[in-house]
């Protein structure tokens, strides 16, 4: 009777780890405010299924919680004028950092599409991002 006891709560503690684990890993829903662009700025995760959640958080480790770029040791000068790679504009425009940025993924993704779809998606003004 206490082996089938401690099997259940074996099984029960298993159960657990792995909803906590999958809730870890699940985007928000669309109409994310970025936390900290001058302007607004809308980020729909449902538009960029296509990409690993990694490209992006490029420091998650799989399982843990997810930062968002601006936090405390990352992307966290605000500076426009910074062209470091904390800077957090730098971070959402460089178009020749080493991992994707928004502009940079943009740009190449742009190439694929007709002409009208592509300066959307690329440009500053009017674009998808700053309409
Ligand atoms: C194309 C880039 C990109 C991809 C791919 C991506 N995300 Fe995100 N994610 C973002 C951005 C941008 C934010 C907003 C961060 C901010 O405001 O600083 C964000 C925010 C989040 C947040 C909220 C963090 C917070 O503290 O507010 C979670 C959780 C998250 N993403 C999970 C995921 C998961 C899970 C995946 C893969 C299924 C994924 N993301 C794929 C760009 C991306
Ligand atoms: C790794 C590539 C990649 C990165 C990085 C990326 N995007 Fe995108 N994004 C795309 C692609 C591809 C599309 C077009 C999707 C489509 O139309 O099917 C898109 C579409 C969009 C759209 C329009 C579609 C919608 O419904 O939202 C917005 C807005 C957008 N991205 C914002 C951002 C922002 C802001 C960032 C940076 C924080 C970012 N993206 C980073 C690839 C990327």
């Amino acid at each position: 009777m206490k082996r089938v006891f401690s099997m259940m709560l074996a099984c029960a503690a298993i159960v657990c780890f792995c909803a906590v684990a999958a809730m870890a890993a699940q985007a928000p829903a669309d109409g994310l405010k970025m936390a900290k662009t001058s302007k607004n700025v809308v980020f729909n995760h449902s538009a960029h299924k296509a990409s690993d959640c990694k490209e992006c958080h490029h420091t998650w480790d799989g399982a843990g919680a997810i930062k968002k770029c601006s936090d405390a040791g990352c992307h966290d000068v605000l500076d426009k004028a910074d062209k470091s790679v904390k800077s957090y504009y730098q971070s959402m425009h460089n178009k020749k950092a080493k991992l994707s940025t928004c502009v940079s993924c943009h740009t190449d993704a742009a190439a694929k599409l007709d002409k009208e779809a592509g300066k959307k998606l690329k440009s500053c003004a009017k674009s998808v991002c700053h309409p």
